[in-house]
C-alpha cells in the first residue's frame, strides 16, 4: 500500500466516519477525506481522485443505488466498499448487484477492513492502468488510421498522375507511329487511306462479333499500323503496275514481320504487334509469315485479314486500276470462307457489309 493512497468516506454517522478514518490513517497511512452527505461525496469525487470509496449504506439524502450510480459515473473504475449496519442476505445480494466491490459491517473487523481496502486499491490501479492502455491503443489506432488514410490518398494521387503521364506518353507514341504509317501509305497514291478504311471495316466486324471495347480498340490500332512494315519494300516493287516476280513477292511477304519488329520496342502495343504480325495468315494455314492455322491465328488478326482483303479489292491498285464492285468483292470473300478466311468472321462480315 502506498502512503499517498487516498480514501473517501461518505457517511452521515460521525462515529462510523471517525472510527474508519482512524483505522485507515493509523493502520494504513491513508489520506482520508470525510463527507457527511451523498451530494458532498459526489462533489469531492468530481474535484479529486480517490483510490477507494467507503460509503455508508442507506444514506438519508440519496438512495444507495443512485449514489453508487453517481460514483461510477464520475469514476467508472471506482472501487466501492459499503458499510452495512444491517446485513441480511437480501441487502448483500442487492449491493453486489449494484456494483459494490465488498462490504464491512459493525463491529468493524480491522483486519478485514485493511485486507479489503488493500485489495480494492490494487484492483483500482489495475483497472486504471488497463483503461489507460486501452485509451493509448485507441489513440494509436486512430492516428495510424489517419496516417493510413493520408498515405492511401497520396498513393491514389500519385497513381492518377502516373496514369495520366502514361496515357500522354502512349498517345504521343501512337500519334507518331500513325503519322509514320500514313507517310508510308502516301508513297502509293492508290493505297491512300487504306489503313483507315480497313480499321473502319474491321471495327464493324469486331463489334458485330461482340468483342469487348478494349479488344475492338486493339483491332482498330492494329489496322491503323498493319502495313507499317511496307517501309522496307522498295518503291519499284510497291508501285509496280504489273504482277510481281517470285523474288519481289518474297520481299512483299516480309512486311508483317518488319512491321512487328519496328513496333516491338513499344511494349504497351504488345497485343497490337501480334495482330500486325499475323494479319496475312490464312485460316487454312497457307498464309504468311508463319503459316499459322485456324484458332492459332488471333481472332483480331482473322478479322483484320477479311477487312484488309475487302478493302484492297474495292479500291484501285497500281496493278489493277478498276476496283471490284462491293458485290464482286463480297462474292470473293464468301468463295474463300473456311480456306483463306475464318468462316465466323465471314458470317459477321456479311451482316455488316451493307452498312459499309
Ligand atoms: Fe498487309
Ligand atoms: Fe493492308
Amino acid at each position: 500500500m502506498k502512503e499517498s493512497s487516498r480514501a473517501l468516506i461518505i457517511s452521515d454517522d460521525e462515529q462510523i466516519s471517525r472510527n474508519l478514518r482512524e483505522q485507515l490513517i493509523i493502520g494504513g497511512g491513508f489520506q482520508v477525506i470525510l463527507e457527511n452527505s451523498s451530494h458532498g461525496g459526489l462533489t469531492a469525487l468530481k474535484s479529486d481522485s480517490f483510490d477507494i470509496v467507503i460509503m455508508r449504506y442507506a444514506m438519508p439524502d440519496m438512495s444507495s443505488a443512485e449514489l453508487i450510480k453517481g460514483i461510477k459515473k464520475v469514476d467508472s473504475d471506482a472501487i466501492i466498499i459499503a458499510f452495512l449496519e444491517d446485513h441480511n442476505q437480501q441487502v448483500i445480494a442487492e449491493i453486489f448487484k449494484l456494483g459494490v466491490y465488498d462490504f464491512i459491517s459493525k463491529p468493524v473487523n480491522v483486519e478485514k477492513l485493511h485486507f479489503l481496502v488493500n485489495k480494492g486499491i490494487e484492483l483500482h490501479s489495475l483497472l486504471a492502468a488497463n483503461r489507460k492502455l486501452g485509451e493509448g491503443l485507441k489513440e494509436n489506432n486512430a492516428s495510424l488510421q489517419k496516417q493510413n488514410f493520408l498515405l492511401a490518398k497520396r498513393i491514389e494521387e500519385s497513381t492518377r498522375n502516373l496514369t495520366r503521364l502514361y496515357e500522354d506518353l502512349r498517345s504521343t507514341y501512337m500519334r507518331t507511329i500513325k503519322a509514320l504509317a500514313q507517310a508510308i501509305e502516301a508513297r502509293d497514291a492508290f493505297t491512300h487511306s487504306h489503313s483507315e478504311n480497313v480499321a473502319h471495316i474491321a471495327v464493324a466486324i469486331a463489334t458485330q462479333m461482340g468483342l469487348s471495347s478494349v479488344e475492338v480498340e486493339t483491332v482498330r490500332e492494329a489496322c491503323e499500323l498493319h502495313d507499317l512494315g511496307k517501309i522496307g519494300i522498295e518503291d519499284a516493287i510497291l508501285l509496280k503496275p504489273s504482277s510481281l516476280t517470285p523474288q519481289e513477292w518474297e520481299q512483299v511477304k516480309k512486311h508483317p514481320m518488319t512491321g512487328a519488329q519496328i513496333l516491338e520496342p513499344l511494349t504497351f502495343l504488345n497485343d497490337v504487334i501480334e495482330l500486325v504480325r499475323q494479319h496475312h495468315e490464312h485460316f487454312d494455314g497457307t498464309g504468311y509469315p508463319e503459316g499459322r492455322k485456324g484458332e492459332d491465328i488471333l481472332l483480331g488478326a482473322r478479322i483484320l485479314h477479311v477487312a484488309d482483303a475487302y478493302e484492297a479489292m474495292t479500291s484501285a491498285r497500281s496493278y489493277r486500276k478498276v476496283p471490284f464492285t462491293k458485290e464482286a468483292a463480297t462474292v470473293e470473300i464468301v468463295k474463300n470462307r473456311g480456306t483463306q478466311f475464318d468462316p465466323q468472321v465471314v458470317d459477321a462480315f456479311l451482316k455488316i457489309v451493307d452498312r459499309l
